[in-house]
């Protein structure tokens, strides 16, 4: 009798071939030069509050992280400019820029930062309704499309969403792999997702700074959400969000 073939299991083959003897050469060892660390934005840009001078509560560590908790339900109550802007710096806010790299306030493997920061806004003061893009090297945003409708369709692409419709804002992070995978290959797709990692418990330390909260998730329908942002979903894709709200 013919024996079955066992199909391999995507996770664990991922983890055999990313590990550091399977990996091909990569961009950085050939010599290419490295991606830009942060997509270009054509269009109106909205100027946000300088984080030095936005007011944020005093916050013992230890009690932000004893009294951290996801909430999934916000009150229909909006968040300031400033809230959210603080809480754009705090989970991907440039503070350096040196030799072409960015050091931001989150750690990150060789300081590549692949993530893009979209944001969906619901009810932020001084914001129209719509979708925008952190850009973190100019501390603005990026007007995307201004509309309630680019919402509902984000919403709608994830398997709860009400987390999304009743926030205030949800920052959605994605990935441009070629900023990791140019020094790391294939393995800096393991590195995208710790560094999501970091990313969400800075979301959640910094709501509680500015009297919000938070949850963050990754259950979406991928196609469909990079169809909404208008990502490829291959060089660029959606990785994780976090939605925060009164
Ligand atoms: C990677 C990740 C994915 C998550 N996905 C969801 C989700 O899809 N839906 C949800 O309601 N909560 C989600 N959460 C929140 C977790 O359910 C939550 O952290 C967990 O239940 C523990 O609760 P706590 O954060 O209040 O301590 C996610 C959290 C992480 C870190």
């Amino acid at each position: 009798m013919a024996k079955r073939k066992r199909r391999t299991q995507a996770g664990q083959e991922f983890m055999r071939r990313t590990q550091f003897k399977n990996l091909e050469p990569t961009g950085q060892a050939r010599r290419e030069p490295p991606p830009m660390p942060e997509l270009p934005h054509r269009g109106e840009t909205v100027a946000l509050p300088n984080p030095d001078q936005i007011e944020t509560a005093e916050m013992d560590l230890r009690r932000a992280i004893d009294e951290r908790a996801s909430e999934r339900v916000f009150f229909d109550e909006p968040m300031r400019l400033d809230e959210l802007a603080y809480l754009l710096w705090a989970t991907q806010g440039v503070k350096e820029v040196a030799q072409g790299e960015t050091f931001r306030t989150v750690p990150s493997a060789g300081a590549r930062h692949a993530f893009e920061t979209y944001v969906v806004v619901n009810n932020v003061q001084g914001l129209d309704r719509g979708l925008y893009r952190y850009l973190a090297l100019g501390h603005a945003l990026g007007a995307m499309e201004r509309s309630e409708e680019i919402g509902d369709r984000i919403a709608n692409a994830t398997l709860q969403p009400e987390l999304i419709q009743t926030s205030a804002a949800t920052l959605i992070w994605t990935a441009v792999g070629a900023r990791m995978t140019w020094r790391y290959g294939d393995r800096g797709y393991r590195y995208i997702h710790l560094d999501a990692g970091h990313v969400g418990q800075n979301l959640y330390l910094g709501a509680m700074a500015v009297n919000c909260r938070t949850c963050t998730s990754a259950a979406f329908n991928d196609d469909e959400l990079n169809r909404a942002l208008k990502l490829d979903g291959v060089e660029h894709f959606a990785v994780y969000f976090g939605s925060v709200g009164k």
